[in-house]
């Protein structure tokens, strides 16, 4: 969602944000804009578009020189894509840029508009800048800490004061800052891939403080105004990992990084052959006592959940329920003491996975998150963390977070079934190994890329399109048409493949592709009637099977075999596939498969 870049210092302000802005592009967008202090007070330059319109524009229209400025991608919540809506927003001296919703903006507009101020946007953020300016008299901190009283909502702003030049001043409620010093100045982002040429060394402005941001030092005060130290964090990836690296698209460079981000998530949680959380401070009294456990998370990392609850379940017998966040948030769950709710995010600052976390530990329940981005909000409120190490993800569709994610669900079956003795050394030791080879397997599928890309081409004019799966194939065959649908933009949906008889079928008719998973041998012969049953209506199938199984040729019009690997684990394998379908068809369909229409990789608004 929305981004956002300040920079103070000695650079060249104006280039520092709009590469800052094209850093954050990936985050989804739909406008952008940046403002800047010159000679001449605050100049602002806004383009709906790509941030290269803001680019040409920022060059036709502003020749000044600038060493202080702040920028904005914008996704649009309220009001439309246009100039005015843009961020920065300006009220008097006051200009700023803002991430996350004011939810009481409608009252605070009517109290402004009883002293005569209108806004010229359609948008909250405007509102907030003028509640800000309206609490503004000469003190920016003061007037920051009287107008976020009346504020309800989430936030991250950047505000720049006219009277105070080449000063930043940021705050946030919910929405992620990460902000650093260097040798250049002071920068500040919505994160970490946008100040990583800056700095590996940041902290995440904690909640409600405000950072004041001068070329020389950023100052940090608590709402009584005394100065706090945050806690300094690092990242252990560099720019490189931020680039497309020779790839076409992020996404297909993701997709390669896989054996590497699952040998990084692993290996640290494997100790002489055993799975060992001791280096991430999991104690083993987190296991005491736990009766259930909910996984909550959205998107491909709840899809990532489906699967990693057949493995918990299978070794722990300790009942598992995956809920979409966003449908948990507002049920009223049962859930206690003896819950443990595990969170997944990849971004660790999905606002409704976050809430559904707080829900959690609202009703006492043990908490434990799996994140991906270091210090992020739903790593910071969880009593345990599981860090994946997939470094940074760039393209919207979610590929090696996914199965970092899967690894480490299953490292969690693993350590839990042996710490309350459900399962020997032995076994512990067998099934690490397992985990071990499926990054092998996931090497091998790499390879496997022309033959996709061939298949591909007869997707390439389909409007539907189902996956169909049983078991495990079913959790992967979610994640499968979500990948599908949100790149190439072919509708299509995920059905457990006994359930097709029960109305789905009567959407089966002549060239209907139909993508069958069928990787598990203990439900294969049923999975190959359900295959014959779309067969016999004209689809098209492409079937995605394990080495092991042997079809006759009748079965399908294309077949994706994938290497020898146990059952339970093909599910690392079969996701390359998937994500190379994906990808390909898109490419086919001639689109920007990093940056698909409408969506955001960092949902922060509900
Ligand atoms: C967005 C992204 C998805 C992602 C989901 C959850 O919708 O486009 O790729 O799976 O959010 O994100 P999280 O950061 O919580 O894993």
């Amino acid at each position: 969602m929305c981004g956002i870049i300040g920079f103070t210092g000695i650079l060249d302000a104006k280039t520092v944000l709009t590469e800052g802005l094209k850093e954050l592009e990936y985050r989804g967008y739909d406008s952008a804009g940046i403002s800047f202090f010159t000679d001449n007070g605050i100049r602002t330059v806004k383009a709906t578009g790509k941030v290269s319109n803001l680019c040409d524009k920022v060059k036709e229209e502003s020749k000044e020189t600038a060493a202080c400025g702040i920028g904005h991608t914008r996704w649009a919540t309220h009001g439309g894509v246009s100039d005015v809506n843009c961020h920065p927003h300006k009220a008097g001296k006051v200009t700023l840029i803002h991430n996350g919703i004011i939810e009481n903006y409608k009252e605070l507009q009517e109290e402004l508009a009883k002293d005569g101020q209108f806004p010229v946007s359609q948008t909250d953020s405007e509102i907030a800048a003028m509640v800000i300016n309206s609490c503004y008299n000469g003190n920016p901190v003061q007037a920051i800490k009287d107008a976020v009283k009346k504020l309800d909502g989430a936030y991250a702003f950047c505000i720049m004061f006219e009277d105070h030049p080449d000063v930043i001043y940021a705050i946030r409620n919910g929405s992620p800052l990460v902000a650093a010093s260097c040798e250049e100045g002071s920068v500040i982002a919505s994160d970490m891939v946008a100040l990583i040429k800056y700095s590996k060394d940041y902290f995440v402005l904690p909640e409600r403080h405000i950072a004041r941001l001068t070329k020389n030092e950023i100052v940090v005060t608590d709402m009584e105004h005394r100065v706090i130290m945050p806690k300094m964090l690092h990242v252990n990836w560099d720019v490189a990992a931020a680039r497309k690296g020779g790839y076409d698209y992020f996404m297909l460079k993701e997709i390669h990084e896989q054996p590497d981000s699952l040998r990084n998530t692993i290996a640290p949680r494997v100790v002489d052959g055993l799975p060992d959380f001791t280096a991430d401070q999991i104690p083993d009294s987190m296991f005491d006592g736990i009766h259930k456990i909910v996984i909550t998370a959205c998107g491909t990392a709840m899809h990532a959940g489906l699967i990693g609850k057949n493995m918990i379940e299978k070794l722990t017998r300790v009942p598992v329920s995956v809920e979409i966040a966003s449908e948990f948030r507002y049920a009223s769950p049962i859930i206690d003491e003896h819950t443990l709710v595990i969170t997944i995010s990849q971004s660790g600052e999905t606002a409704d996975t976050l809430a559904a976390l707080r829900l959690a530990r609202e009703n006492g329940s043990k908490t434990l998150s799996i994140v991906n981005v270091k210090g992020s909000s739903i790593a910071r409120e969880s009593d345990y963390v599981l860090y994946t190490h997939a470094g940074p993800e760039i393209a919207v569709a979610s590929t090696k977070a996914y199965t970092v994610q899967l690894s480490a669900l299953y490292l969690f079956a693993f350590r839990f079934a042996l710490v309350t003795g459900k399962l020997t050394e032995e076994a512990a030791r067998d099934y690490i190994g397992k985990l071990e080879h499926a990054i092998s397997i996931v090497e091998e599928v790499l390879s496997y890329d022309k033959q996709i890309e061939t298949i591909c081409q007869r997707l390439k004019t389909a409007e539907d399109l189902f996956f169909i799966g049983r078991g495990l194939d079913y959790g992967l065959s979610c994640e499968g048409s979500i990948k599908l649908k949100e790149i190439s933009y072919i509708h299509s949906e995920a059905y457990a493949a006994g359930e097709l008889k029960h109305g789905t079928i009567s959407l089966i008719t002549d060239n209907i592709p139909v993508i069958a998973l069928a990787t598990q041998e203990n439900v294969l012969p049923k999975m190959i009637s359900n295959i014959r049953e779309v067969r016999s209506r004209g689809a098209m199938v492409i079937l995605v099977t394990n080495a092991e199984v042997t079809v006759d040729a009748s079965l399908c019009d294309h077949l994706i075999k994938l290497p020898a690997i146990a059952d339970e684990f093909a599910p690392f394998a079969a996701a390359v596939v998937l994500q190379y379908i994906a990808y390909y068809t898109a490419i086919s369909r001639g689109l920007n498969v990093d940056q698909p229409r409408n969506l955001a990789k960092s949902v922060t608004v509900e």
